[in-house]
Formats: C-alpha cells, structure tokens, sequence
C-alpha cells in the first residue's frame, strides 16, 4: 500500500449525498494509521472560506464566481494541500476543479476554455515541473438524477443560492460532470448514488481498495 501523498477528491450535484462517505473514508484511512487532511472547495482556509461565503451567498456573474473559486483554490492548494501532500498525508476534498466545470461552466454556460486557462495556472506548481498541474489522484462522482437530488434536499435546510436552482441547472451540472470524466476516465470512480447509503458506500471503499490505498 502507498504512503506517499494521496489526494481525493468527491463531487456530485448538491444533494448527492457525499459527506458521510467522506467522513467514512477518513476513519478508515486513520484506523490504517494514515493521516488525513479533510477539506473543502470552496474554502479551507481562513482566505478560501470568505471567498465562500460570498460566492454561496451573493448574487454575481459566472465569470466573478470563476475567478473567486480559483482564487479561493489557489490559497487552499498553497497552503493546505500542497503541504499535507508533501508530508505523505490523504487528502479528502469535498470538491475541487470538476466542480467549476460543472457548475460555472456548464451549469451557468461559462466558457470552457476560459476555465481550462484559469485552470493551468492556478493548479501550475514548481515543484510539479513545467507540464504538470497538480489534479487529484482519483475523483469519487457520487451521480444522481436531478429529480431525486432535489427531493433529498427538499425542506433540509435553508437553500444557498446554488441549491435553491432549478432542476433544469442541475441536469446541466451532472452533463458537466460526465463531460470531465469522459476526458479523463482513469482519475473518475462514477458511484450510483441512486443506491442505498450501504451500497453506496462499499462502492466508494471499493473504489479505493482496488486502487491498493486500503487494505
Ligand atoms: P457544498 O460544500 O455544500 O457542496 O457547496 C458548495 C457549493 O459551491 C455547491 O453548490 C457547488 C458550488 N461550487 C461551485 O459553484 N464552483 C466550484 O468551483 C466549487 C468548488 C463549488
């Protein structure tokens, strides 16, 4: 099994049900004596989790939303990330640049290319050499229908401004999702998350296990 830095990522439309299974796999990473660094996008930081109260909270354009996401991913992977890599720890982010993807580029129609740009430079390290940008080691997709997403979140709790959006948006996002899977299938492990809160985890363990990152 590897001990060197691992980093995961896990995205999903709102409602998808990723928090428990990350909380999950943290245990899990720690009962093997591992440590963990568990985090979030946007935020992380002091820097990044201001950045997210804006960004949740006000109304603005997709290109301010673009640019405040990276610049809160910038501050995370500097100081947080970067670093517990180095010291060979897991890192589990609750989202990470698939999620501007989906939700500023395909769910607000972004462009893609744009993105790509901002992309290549805030994820560009040193210590990465020239042609590399750091992107997790594998992205745990907790897929579910629209529909079904927006039933869970119904009446749960005081919807932020990307929760309060229609079904419609959603469809969109999920679209964005598969689209960043398909051009990189290798880092993506898809889980059903249609499944029941036992499937759905083992699948997620599996995912990891078949890797050798859990015994
Ligand atoms: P969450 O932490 O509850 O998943 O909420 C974060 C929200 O922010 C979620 O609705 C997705 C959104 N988001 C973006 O729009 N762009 C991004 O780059 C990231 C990381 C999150």
């Amino acid at each position: 099994m590897t001990t060197s830095g691992l980093f995961i990522s896990f995205e999903g439309i709102d409602g998808a049900g990723k928090s428990t299974h990350i909380d999950g796999l943290a245990q899990a990473f720690r009962a093997q004596g591992r440590a963990v660094t568990l985090t979030r996008e946007p935020g992380g930081t002091p820097l990044a989790e201001k950045l997210r109260t804006l960004v949740l909270n006000d109304p603005m354009d997709a290109m301010t939303e673009a640019l405040l996401v990276f610049a809160a991913r910038r501050d995370h992977l500097l100081t947080v990330i970067e670093p517990a890599l180095s010291r060979g720890e897991v890192v589990l982010c609750d989202r990470f640049t698939d999620a501007t993807f989906a939700y500023q580029g395909a769910g607000r129609g972004f462009n893609l290319q744009m993105l790509m740009i901002l992309e290549h430079w805030v994820q560009a390290l040193p210590a990465l050499g020239e042609h590399f940008i750091r992107q997790p080691d594998l992205t745990v997709w907790f897929d579910l229908p629209a529909e079904i997403a927006a039933q869970r979140l119904a009446g749960a709790r005081v919807p932020d401004k990307f929760e309060s959006q229609p079904v419609e948006f959603f469809k969109r996002v999920s679209s964005g999702y598969l689209a960043r899977m398909s051009g990189e299938p290798e880092r993506f492990a898809r889980i059903n998350a249609e499944n029941t809160r036992e499937g759905v985890w083992l699948d997620v363990f599996n995912a990891i296990k078949t890797r050798g990152w859990l015994g």
